[in-house]
């Protein structure tokens, strides 16, 4: 059902050096910093030739990723990001498979739809699927 690799997300306590790291010290090609205030992040897209990965820093209070950050204090991969063709189906066939779907489907960084499934399920690691 999972497609290809949409990205894998970051979590860095320090948003400018995270960004430094990629563009300066591995050389990829970094986006300016954009503030997401619905998803409660600020984003830093690094695009690679076959992939994307995003530095999320925690935006405001409540941010979904200030409690990942207080465990990592130095940052770590949060989440795995995987495309899929219909949401819907992928959400039915995840809850057919007893796998727990966090919340609901709601509309992604990407202004796609996509869902988050539960790291227990998924050898430990957060799962997004996004409607590409
Ligand atoms: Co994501």
């Amino acid at each position: 059902m999972i497609g290809k690799l949409n990205h894998v997300a970051i979590a860095v306590p320090d948003l400018k050096a995270g960004t430094a790291v990629y563009r300066d010290t591995l050389g990829a090609r970094v986006s300016a910093p954009a503030d997401m205030p619905e998803h409660g992040v600020t984003t830093v897209f690094v695009e690679l030739p076959n992939t994307k990965i995003e530095l999320l820093h925690p935006l405001g209070e409540n941010s979904p990723i200030a409690k990942f950050l207080e465990k990592n204090p130095n940052g770590g991969i949060h989440h795995v990001c995987y495309e899929v063709e219909d949401i819907n189906v992928a959400a039915k066939r995840m809850t057919d498979e007893g796998a727990r779907v966090l919340g609901d489907i709601k509309i992604g960084a990407h202004n796609k739809p996509v869902l988050f499934l539960h790291p227990k399920d998924f050898c430990g690691t957060l799962v997004e699927l996004e409607q590409a």
